[in-house]
């Protein structure tokens, strides 16, 4: 059974084999978590995205880590928040999902998350952490890889909504 574990941290400095960008559609950078992976993994990252046609919102696409300690990078696009009435719920599920289906196909045994959708993007944190954690959990019922799945805080409120949520599935 795959490890969730809750880190708060910057994901462009985390030891895992993958880590996951909150990107847009034309996956060619922008502020945010994307901009952090983008200024580390290096100009070399924006010159191979140009050729990826980008991305739809909750799908997922790899690419090198470049100059990250992270060997790859999986760009997922999430949804923006718009009252919940219009499908986010199950699009903010595809992006993990999509990730996590990508890192099983290559045999990545470690992938960090950050809180997708949860800052320009609007998501209520609440809410889209319930959706990680369910998401990651379903996905890591059984041997396969990835064994370790690092959900990434960037503040210590998010990291105490993703602990809290994680101890709630536990239960
Ligand atoms: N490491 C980990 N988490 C981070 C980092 C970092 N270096 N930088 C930001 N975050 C966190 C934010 O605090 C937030 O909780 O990532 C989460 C997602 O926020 P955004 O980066 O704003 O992503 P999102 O809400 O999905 O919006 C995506 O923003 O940057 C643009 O190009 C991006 O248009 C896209 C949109």
């Amino acid at each position: 059974m795959a490890r969730i574990e809750v880190l708060q941290a910057d994901i462009t400095r985390l030891d895992v084999e993958v880590i996951v960008n909150a990107a847009n559609n034309s996956l060619l950078g922008g502020g945010g978590v994307d901009g952090a992976i983008h200024r580390a993994a290096g100009p070399r990252l924006l010159a191979h995205c140009r050729g990826l046609g980008g991305c739809a919102t909750g799908d997922a696409k790899l690419t090198p880590g470049f100059d990250l300690t992270a060997g790859w990078i999986i760009h997922t696009v999430g949804p923006v928040w718009s009252g919940g009435e219009r499908g986010e719920p199950s699009l903010l599920a595809s992006c993990y999902r999509n990730a996590l289906a990508i890192a099983r196909e290559r045999g990545f045994a470690s992938i960090a998350f950050p809180a997708i959708s949860c800052g320009v993007y609007g998501y209520p944190a609440d809410l889209a952490c319930a959706v990680a954690v369910a998401t990651c959990r379903s996905f890591a019922g059984d041997d396969a890889p990835p064994g370790r799945i690092v959900l990434t805080a960037f503040d210590q409120a998010m990291a105490e909504r993703l602990s809290r949520e994680l101890r709630r599935e536990r239960a």
